[in-house]
């Protein structure tokens, strides 16, 4: 959730390179249909993901200095969906030390975000392998195209780690796209009294020499970008809900008494959101409040990221995309309003039971802002560039549309069609045009003109 708008900040929009580089390997050109693509096919972020593999487990070892190095080796357990001689990886900055394809060192060229791989043999279709990159520098934030910082973010402590969208790159070698989702496992040492949180379940944690490593397995499929590796110097608070969901709290102690009582609501949050959309879909829980200039929150997997101690309204929208966002994950960034608009929704939902305006309400008062208010600048179904996928009009008027469909079928459909998007598609992806057919399917009725007015008309649609 934005807490401090973007919106016209223009960044200078980079041309993209596409994949001109990534024909020339280091050995030479290969034959057609054996080259993994560059990017995953994301019109928005072309060189986000690569073509030709499937990432099963990443098994990141991470050493974190205070001087704010990093050195990393990273396993990437992958599958070849298609035959290659030569595959990419997306790392930005930081320095390669070698790259190696099961157990023999591999061809490697850097070109831009690309890290490009040839074997020494090239793969068939449907084999398993694995790559170990090891790497080492200071890691830098990318900046996106709306001028907000992503990826690996220092702070007077430690670093901030969000990757939403492209930043994971930023700090291991990713097939960095919501489409490619994987297990994790996080081994990281810091110096002696930072905390380093990743996501999932903390296996174990030890001091030597100076040092604390810690270990997180993330088992649940994740996309990259909702990986997070934050450091800094958090007080810790551990417990287990009455559902049984492991809860870790790391919170830095400039906000420890703001974030306090709004972190003990997260049980019984989590018990709202899994009555409304159904069982939470992991096995942990948390947050993480920083104190960093960053701007925003992102629902890391699991284990939501703060930059100060959030208000309710934040840790409900958060633990709304552990469903919608996380568990069900986009395959297309232009559908982001599949996670911002449920996750703004659940913000809505939130406040009309427990005392505060109804959906009705907040959805009257963002209609009647005029025609030229950002709320109608584009439409939230087809925001147009990644400059826009974190705008107003996709969680605010992505929040109408749900809202306009609840009205169209009544409570009882529209949240059994909530319930059912959160069950059918967990722990996988969804899009657009499978939600708008399963609310069709569940409801019986057309809601074809709905969702076109909603979602794909510009400007201010007309009230039905
Ligand atoms: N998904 C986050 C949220 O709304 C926002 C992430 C914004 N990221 C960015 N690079 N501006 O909860
Ligand atoms: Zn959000």
């Amino acid at each position: 959730r934005r807490r401090t708008t973007v919106l016209g900040r223009r960044a200078v929009l980079a041309t993209v390179p596409v994949a001109v580089a990534a024909l020339v390997g280091a050995a030479g050109p290969a034959g057609a249909g054996t080259t993994g693509a560059a990017g995953a096919g994301d019109p928005y972020f072309p060189l986000s993901g690569n073509g030709g593999y499937h990432v099963r487990h990443y098994d990141l070892t991470l050493r974190y200095q205070s001087d704010g190095r990093l050195d990393g080796t990273a396993v990437l357990t992958a599958r070849a969906t298609q035959p290659l001689a030569r595959f990419d990886l997306d790392l930005k900055g930081l320095t390669v030390g070698g790259v190696k394809v099961d157990r023999t060192a591999a061809g490697v060229k850097r070109s831009g975000q690309e890290l490009v791989v040839t074997p020494r043999h090239a793969l068939r279709a449907g084999q398993d392998f694995k790559v170990t990159v090891s790497y080492h520098g200071t890691p830098k934030p990318v900046t996106d195209p709306d001028g907000s910082a992503d990826g690996w973010i220092p702070t007077d402590d430690g670093a901030f780690v969000a990757g939403e969208p492209q930043g994971a790159m930023t700090w291991f070698p990713a097939n960095s796209h919501p489409k490619d989702k994987s297990s994790y496992d996080f081994t990281i040492t810091v110096p002696k009294g930072r905390t380093a949180v990743a996501n999932g379940n903390l296996l174990g944690q030890r001091t030597v020499k100076g040092e604390t490593t810690f270990r997180w397995r993330e088992s649940r499929p994740m996309a990259a970008y909702l990986a997070t590796a934050t450091i800094g110097d958090f007080k810790v608070t551990q417990y287990t809900t009455r559902d049984g969901i492991r809860v870790y709290d790391a919170v830095d102690p400039r906000e420890a008494k703001a974030a306090t009582p709004v972190l003990k609501r997260l049980p019984s949050v989590l018990e709202w959101e899994s009555k409304l959309f159904g069982p939470y879909p992991f096995t942990s829980a948390g947050s993480i409040v920083d104190h960093a200039k960053v701007g925003y929150a992102l629902e890391t997997q699991t284990r939501p990221l703060y930059d100060s101690a959030p208000d309710i309204l934040t840790l409900v929208h958060e633990s709304a995309h552990q469903w919608y966002g996380d568990s069900v994950s986009l395959t297309s960034w232009k559908d982001i309003w599949l996670n911002e608009g449920f996750a703004t929704y659940a913000e809505w939902l939130y406040s009309e039971q427990h005392g505060g305006a109804s959906a009705q309400k907040t959805f009257d008062e963002l209609y009647a802002r005029p025609a030229g208010n950002e709320l109608w600048a584009y439409p939230p179904g087809d925001p147009g560039s990644g400059e826009n996928i974190f705008g107003t009009p996709v969680y605010d008027r992505g929040a109408m549309a749900l809202h306009e469909l609840r009205k169209a079928v009544g409570d009882r459909e529209f949240f059994a069609i909530l319930r059912a998007w959160a069950t059918e598609h967990r722990d996988g992806h969804g899009t657009t045009a499978q939600f708008v057919r399963l609310a069709e399917k569940k409801s019986g009725k057309p809601l074809d003109s709905l969702f076109h007015t909603w979602l794909f008309t510009k400007g201010k649609p007309n009230k039905a």
